[in-house]
């Protein structure tokens, strides 16, 4: 085992050192470190170059406390199927890693990253599934330092063995015995916590690129969302919005009134993110650096004065998040008075936290660096962590606890699900970044971060119009949706491309905003149980081998809604999914309703206009169709029901409703959750038990407006049976060709309890 791990580290400052062109002796240096009582065993160490002081390019590790590392191996017999490990950009099931590289957990900002590559990204949760028809298991290596996991499969018959190595620590391992998959989660989620309840709005569709470029700028982007009748939320400033890269200051001269611009968003009930990165520029006039320098917040270099590195302000400090009084200093940060020009509408994006420092080694900090009595080295990976949680709690606090906070951060740990969204960094303009983005949020689902996105049309480069329109038919269906482009990129708002392509568009957009009650209960339900919200068929599909290792389809929660993403030519091919699926399974087309007996190969033509998403039969599901230019303008709007009858004709299924965006569904029990169930030929509405605590004031507010019963049976009568018992007769209309029977206007209370009746 040692010589394995002599070997990766070895053969990587091998590498490192090769690469800077400078070999090193290290040998002298060594020797002098080495004390007489322990010559004989340490000979041999001093022999590997790099262990009491390490080179990388310019830069030194100066590795006052010696060399370490820690390793232990696991052996999972039966096991074929491995997953997690996240960030890599690398498909779901991960690979055997024997004579390649191993998997890397090493928060780095890295330029143009490759596909199928187990190299390190931007964020680190060392939690790996492994999945057999009979048992998921889950393996926690919780260790913040540079860590390895090798894959291999074992020796003796179906086996996997999973070799973790990290640079310093302890070992402390939890391993979660499933046994299935949502067991695991549930366990994993006891451990680090579940995923943050964001507020509604940030679920729906953002705008963002590097930069937009002024107040003229904002309002015109904003107006043209109107004039092309495209819903948003929130649009994003990037950092040339600031005064010199200066976070929390705007740029006088292009943001000259911050509070007004919010303000025109907030009539237009929109709101912001402006970006704060952790790198304070060192300015003896920026009261951030002032304020943080004065305190002793920095993180310390090893001769104890204040580390600095070079980022996009020039020279900057780097504020020590993993101490609780910086954090607590930094959250004060964000209060309305603290952060002149900011507005309750105004949300927050944690960039290159991982921490990305240009001219350190790796773009990152030098692992001697201290944090109080710790090394860098041995928290490395916790640093963005902690960077959104303060902000988080900035958030929070500004509003005296009240409302949900939205930060979005690139660096990531485990137990970064309790403070917001992740996305999957700079991604590229092609079609495999595209298609990568699938497994890529899938992986980060399965260990607990269900707020995933990629950046919409990709970051680098330019998307074809093909490419950006297939890219907004994903991400509508992809938790955190948001389009972002390269400072150096043509300006790419959707309606850029020709009328054809913004109707394209447009028509994803507005699918995501339907769908908005649908999302909003999963991450309700994320929020309380720790399970993902986009899910691997696998997940599902426990006992089907078949769905082990499929990663360009998903599930949003139980198996309601799939989804699979094409690639060109653009034929979907069902034969992995339907087909696989028992016989008794129905799956209805969500825009035809087309209904789809499972087992059977089916050949989907998939046209530039079609989005292939799938409600499996047996569920309900709430949409709100009318679609308004953001999601708060919907808030009172009514709810449809797509209730998608199984074989049997039954179908079930949840309606939860609170504010959207305070936390008094916890604080005073304000919502509404109803179980919905269809059976015996009637839709009924009844409380979760022990959850509905909200009591509706208005008759039908929130209303349901429209039920759709698909692959039903023409009725010849619809009644309603009211709350109080009172019976009215409910308007239909049925559809023989599609089998779809239309409930108009029953008017019912979504609050209260009632029944449908087809008789
Ligand atoms: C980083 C981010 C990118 C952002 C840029 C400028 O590259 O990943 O999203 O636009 O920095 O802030």
């Amino acid at each position: 085992m040692w010589d394995k791990i002599k070997s990766v580290f070895s053969s990587k400052s091998q590498t490192d050192t090769e690469e800077a062109g400078e070999k090193e002796d290290t040998e002298k240096h060594d020797k002098e470190k080495v004390s007489e009582g322990e010559e004989e065993e340490a000979e041999e160490e001093v022999d590997q170059p790099g262990m009491w002081e390490e080179t990388f390019k310019t830069h030194a590790d100066t590795k006052p406390n010696g060399p370490s590392s820690i390793s232990l191996d696991f052996s999972l017999p039966g096991v074929e199927h491995v997953y997690g490990i996240p960030e890599h950009a690398d498909g779901l099931k991960l690979k055997n890693t024997d004579g390649g590289d191993p998997y890397r957990l090493y928060n780095l900002d890295v330029f143009q990253y490759e596909l199928f590559n187990p190299m390190a990204l931007y964020g680190a949760v060392p939690v790996l599934l492994s999945h057999n028809t009979h048992r998921t298991m889950g393996l926690f290596w919780l260790n913040a330092a540079e860590t390895w996991v090798d894959v291999s499969s074992g020796q003796v018959g179906v086996c996997t063995d999973v070799r973790w190595i990290s640079e310093s620590g302890i070992i402390d391992v939890f391993i979660m015995l499933g046994p299935r998959p949502n067991d695991v989660f549930t366990q994993y989620s006891s451990l680090t916590g579940t995923q943050a309840f964001p507020p509604l709005s940030s679920l729906a569709y953002h705008q963002c690129r590097w930069n937009y470029n002024d107040q003229e700028d904002v309002s015109a982007v904003d107006q043209g969302f109107d004039e092309h009748d495209i819903p948003y939320d929130f649009i994003w400033l990037d950092i040339e919005h600031t005064d010199g890269k200066r976070y929390f200051t705007w740029d006088n001269n292009k943001f000259p009134q911050p509070k007004d611009m919010l303000q025109g968003l907030l009539d237009k009930r929109r709101k912001m993110v402006t970006i704060v990165d952790p790198h304070i520029k060192v300015d003896s006039s920026y009261k951030i650096h002032t304020e943080i320098r004065s305190r002793g917040y920095y993180i310390k270099n090893k001769d104890g004065g204040d580390y600095e590195g070079w980022c996009w302000p020039g020279n900057a400090g780097y504020p020590d998040f993993t101490n609780p009084e910086m954090r607590k200093w930094w959250a004060s940060m964000f209060a309305y008075d603290q952060y002149e020009g900011s507005m309750e509408n105004l949300y927050t994006w944690n960039d290159m936290n991982e921490p990305s420092v240009f001219n350190g080694p790796e773009v990152t900090m030098h692992k001697d660096a201290l944090h109080g009595p710790w090394e860098h080295r041995d928290i490395h990976n916790l640093y963005g962590f902690y960077v959104q949680m303060a902000t988080a709690e900035g958030q929070i606090q500004r509003s005296g606890g009240l409302e949900r906070p939205f930060v979005l951060t690139r660096a990531f740990f485990a137990g970064s699900q309790r403070y917001g969204a992740v996305w999957t960094g700079d991604n590229a303009a092609e079609w495999g970044h595209l298609k990568m983005s699938i497994p890529m949020c899938l992986s980060l689902g399965l260990v607990g971060i269900s707020f995933c996105g990629a950046d919409v049309g990709g970051f680098f480069k330019t998307p074809s119009a093909e490419l950006l329109v297939r890219w907004y038919q994903a991400g509508a269906y992809q938790p955190f949706f948001r389009a972002h482009a390269h400072l150096d990129t043509p300006r790419r708002e959707p309606w850029l491309f020709g009328p054809d392509n913004t109707a394209l568009i447009r028509e994803a957009v507005r699918q995501r905003y339907t769908l908005l009650p649908y999302w909003y209960l999963q991450f309700y339900h994320a929020q309380r149980t720790g399970q993902p919200v986009m899910r691997p068929l696998w997940v599902e599909y426990p006992e089907d081998i078949a769905t082990f290792s499929i990663d360009n389809e998903f599930l949003i929660v139980l198996p309601v809604e799939i989804y699979h993403m094409f690639n060109q030519p653009d034929t979907f091919s069902s034969s992995d999914l339907l087909a696989l699926l028992s016989p008794s399974q129905v799956w209805y087309d969500v825009h035809t309703f087309q209904r789809h007996d499972g087992a059977q190969n089916l050949s989907i033509p998939v046209t530039m206009s079609s989005i292939p998403v799938f409600q499996r039969g047996g569920s309900i599901i709430c949409r709100k169709n009318r679609v308004r230019r953001s999601s708060s303008c919907m808030e009172n709007d009514p709810y449809t029901l797509y209730v998608a009858l199984d074989s049997q004709g039954n179908a079930e299924g949840e309606i939860y409703i609170d504010d959207g965006h305070t936390f008094k569904h916890k604080t005073d029990k304000q919502f509404i959750h109803r179980r919905l169930s269809f059976t015996a030929n009637s839709l009924s509405s009844r409380s979760v038990p022990l959850t509905n605590i909200i009591i509706p004031t208005r008759p039908c507010s929130p209303c349901v407006s429209q039920v759709n019963i698909l692959g039903a049976q023409k009725p010849d009568a619809v009644t309603l049976t009211a709350t109080d018992g009172g019976e009215s007769s409910v308007e239909f209309e049925f559809d023989p060709d599609t089998a779809v029977l239309t409930l108009r206007k029953p008017g019912v209370n979504a609050g209260v309890n009632w029944t449908l009746h087809l008789r």
